[in-house]
């Protein structure tokens, strides 16, 4: 990624500013509330209430503009240009409509057990790990499979596909940064060629035999009220919920955690009666999605700056996260925080369609994490994917320690020599 110019209010090639961007967002916000970015291409929100004014504004919205050049970028064009996420008006609500029918058929609630039951299983196999080498990775052993699996399972993604799907979202995302670079646009557009390959034919698979998952429960709900939904469109929706539904629960739970780990106070007070606001205030403490953009339908001022039609502006979610006008001491992890008015599944039109689920996944991982491994511990600075929009870890290395004795491995990287062989033998299996 290219740096951006020198006048930006910040450098989102940075690793300073990336390892943690919060001073540098309360210094903006004490300064205005709306900054112009030159090196992003807009100005951006650092405020709550501008931020908030951004996602609600009826006349800003999200118009998609193609990958250009356009043919290079086929199937990326054609997964986002179908996806409801990116569009406005009557096409939006059409899409959402089925969407939202679609998930009241109860998916949620019925996946509830076994989203607990996959969540332990995890965890157990990372207290397994754990054991053996003495530390291991929790972003790659549970934070990332648990989403990926549960979104897989709720749109019948079976076999092959449902191990490659990460790799495919992982590579389309990396389009959303700041100047991604033309090696990681033409991987994101050959993915995103792979992934319209499979999604078309799960949605013929399942108008042949449908089952009791999402595309399906799509397909029924455009059937039964007589809107339609087209193959592109299918295949677009597919592809959000896919994406979205697993990209930004991977960061809370690996940024979450980190957190946790980071505050032991906070971590030893974690019990199942406060997984709840916990949850919502991971969300808040260190956005997963740092920044959403809206462009103006008309001439239109946010929060006293104008935005002329056409010209783009962004809401930046973990500056709004921190504003002290609307959050005590923001800086502070406060698992009982409530209420935590934090705009982290967006507000107005686009707000998340799977807050529900997404909230299920993290309590679900936070409460097999408390319960199987109540001396979780890092094992070293985790190292950070250098990337803004997407914000998370590219590992998280932990340990367990089981008495008041420091834990011999800690400081070290997973499997690194003299990590203890045995540190902290996971607690037995409550099941699942
Ligand atoms: C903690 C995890 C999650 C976070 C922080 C999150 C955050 C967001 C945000 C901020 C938006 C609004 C984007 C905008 O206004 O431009 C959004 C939209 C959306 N999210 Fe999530 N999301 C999460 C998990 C999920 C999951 C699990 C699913 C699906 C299974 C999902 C599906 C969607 C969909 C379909 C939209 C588009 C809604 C629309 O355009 O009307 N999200 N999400």
């Amino acid at each position: 990624m290219t740096p951006s110019r020198p006048s930006a209010p910040f450098d989102t090639a940075d690793p300073a500013f990336l390892a943690d961007p919060y001073p540098r967002f309360a210094a903006l916000r004490a300064a205005a509330e709306i900054h112009p970015h030159p090196g992003l291409g807009m100005p951006v929100a650092v405020s709550h209430a501008a931020c908030s004014a951004v996602l609600r504004g009826r006349d800003l919205g999200r118009i998609w503009a193609d990958a250009e050049p356009a043919d290079s970028f086929t199937a990326f064009n054609l997964l986002h240009r179908n996806s409801l996420l990116e569009r406005e008006g009557p096409g939006h609500h059409r899409l959402r409509g089925l969407v939202a029918s679609a998930f009241g058929r109860g998916h949620t609630a019925r996946l509830r057990d076994w989203v607990h039951a996959l969540a332990g299983r995890l965890v157990d196999d990372l207290a397994s790990r754990i054991a053996d080498d003495g530390a291991a990775d929790l972003l790659g052993h549970v934070a990332a499979p648990l989403p990926v699996e549960v979104i897989a399972e709720l749109l019948g993604v079976e076999g092959p596909e449902r191990a490659l799907l990460r790799g495919w979202s992982n590579t389309i995302v990396t389009m959303y940064e700041p100047e991604p670079g033309e090696e990681r646009r033409a991987a994101a557009e050959k993915a995103a060629a792979e992934f319209v390959g499979a999604l078309r034919e799960l949605a013929a698979f399942r108008r042949r035999h449908p089952s009791d998952d999402l595309v399906s429960g799509l397909l029924a709900e455009a059937a039964a009220d007589g809107s339609r939904i087209s193959e592109d469109e299918l295949v677009g929706t597919a592809a959000l919920l896919l994406m979205a539904g697993h990209e930004a629960t991977v960061n809370v739970i690996g940024n979450g955690v980190l957190a946790l780990l980071r505050n032991p106070g906070e971590w030893a007070r974690l019990e199942p009666a406060l997984v709840p606001t916990a949850v919502e205030e991971l969300i808040r403490f260190d956005a997963p999605l740092q920044l959403f953009e809206r462009t103006a339908l008309v001439d239109v001022e946010v929060a006293g700056f104008a935005v002329p039609a056409g010209t783009r502006i962004a809401a930046l979610l973990g500056a709004a996260a921190h504003d002290p006008a609307v959050f005590t001491e923001p800086g502070r992890l406060d698992l009982r925080r409530h209420p935590n008015p934090h705009l982290g599944f967006g507000a107005g039109v686009h707000y998340c369609l799977g807050a529900p689920l997404a909230r299920l996944e993290v309590g679900a991982a936070l409460q097999a994490l408390r319960d199987r491994l109540p001396g979780l511990t890092l094992a070293g600075e985790p190292p950070r994917r250098p990337d803004f929009v997407m914000r998370g870890l590219r590992s998280l290395p932990v340990t367990v320690v089981t008495s008041r004795r420091a834990p011999r491995g800690a400081g070290r990287p997973p499997g690194s020599p003299g990590a203890p062989p045995s540190a902290g033998r996971a607690a037995p299996s409550a099941g699942g």
